[in-house]
């Protein structure tokens, strides 16, 4: 499946040119491909010749004993780890292991992390306005006048998180769920085809854990998302496609039911 793959154009391979998220070449229906990756520390394989496919739009979670690589996964995905073998692919073209962090974003790859890192002082619809701006610098982005399309976009986002209430309050003040929340709005304003969340739901109250599952359900198909999380029961309740990562390797695949019937997988992770 999607092997020898060539881009025509060298700047092509390393992002340089490309449009961001909507001009991704995706015509297999991959965004996503990984193959034979192996990340090595100090002689220790955190990651093993995994192989890894993620489709257009699709809802993909990602679980695993504690130590089986799953945030060293999303580490290369993000350019942050190098693998020492093997390819990453983001849609046909993009080759992840060549990519900056920085190119790697801007391509189209957002990632969330457990630690919401918004910016206190700031209200919601400020961060969101600062996330959407691609120069960071905070106070040349929030002189800088907004377009309608900007705006139209960040009430949009607003909408989605929940947030629209609470556009002008300062994100210090909000609760650790609604900063995750903003946190996942900061990354949709930048469109992202692509969204890796690294267990999105520690920490959260029941209502906020069962609001997160009806926003990735609802973000699924618009983007593709790759969810880390240990929460069987928040598991259950969105995805319809699971990844069981075990020592740095796929050890299962399938539905949930399916990786839950599987003998391995309950002698590694779900216990008997
Ligand atoms: N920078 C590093 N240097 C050395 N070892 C590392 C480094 N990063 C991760 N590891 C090791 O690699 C293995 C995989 O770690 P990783 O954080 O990817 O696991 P995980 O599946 O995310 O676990 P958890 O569910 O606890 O978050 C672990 O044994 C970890 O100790
Ligand atoms: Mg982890």
């Amino acid at each position: 499946m999607n092997t020898a793959r060539t881009a025509a154009d060298p700047r092509e391979a390393i992002g340089l040119g490309a449009a961001p998220g909507k001009g991704l070449d995706t015509r297999h229906g991959t965004v996503l491909t990984l193959e034979g990756i192996s990340v090595s520390f100090d002689g220790f394989k955190a990651l093993n010749d995994l192989n890894l496919y993620i489709g257009v739009g699709e809802l993909r979670c990602i679980i695993g004993p504690n130590g089986a690589g799953k945030t060293t996964l999303m580490d290369v995905i993000t350019g942050k780890t190098r693998p020492s073998t093997g390819q990453a692919w983001f849609g046909e073209t993009l080759d992840l292991t060549r990519m900056s962090e920085v190119r790697i974003a801007q391509a189209g790859i957002g990632r969330k992390f457990q630690k919401p890192t918004v910016f206190e002082a700031l209200t919601v619809f400020e961060n969101l306005e600062l996330a959407q701006r691609a120069d960071k610098s905070v106070w040349a982005s929030l002189r800088a006048r907004l377009t309608g399309q900007q705006r139209d976009g960040i009430e949009a986002v607003m909408q989605t998180i929940g947030l629209a209430g609470a556009r002008q309050r300062p994100a210090g003040l909000l609760s650790h769920g609604q900063k995750q929340f903003l946190e996942i709005g900061m990354l949709l304003v930048q469109q992202p085809q692509l969204l890796l969340l690294d267990e999105p739901v520690a920490g959260m109250t029941d209502a906020e854990t069962e609001f997160t599952a009806e926003l990735f359900k609802q973000l699924a198909g618009k983007h593709s998302l790759m969810v880390v999380e240990h929460d069987m029961g928040f598991v259950g309740s969105i995805a319809d496609h699971v990844t069981v990562l075990h020592q740095g390797s796929v050890l299962a695949e399938g539905s949930l039911a399916q990786v839950q019937a599987n003998e391995r997988v309950i002698e590694v992770y779900l216990g008997r």
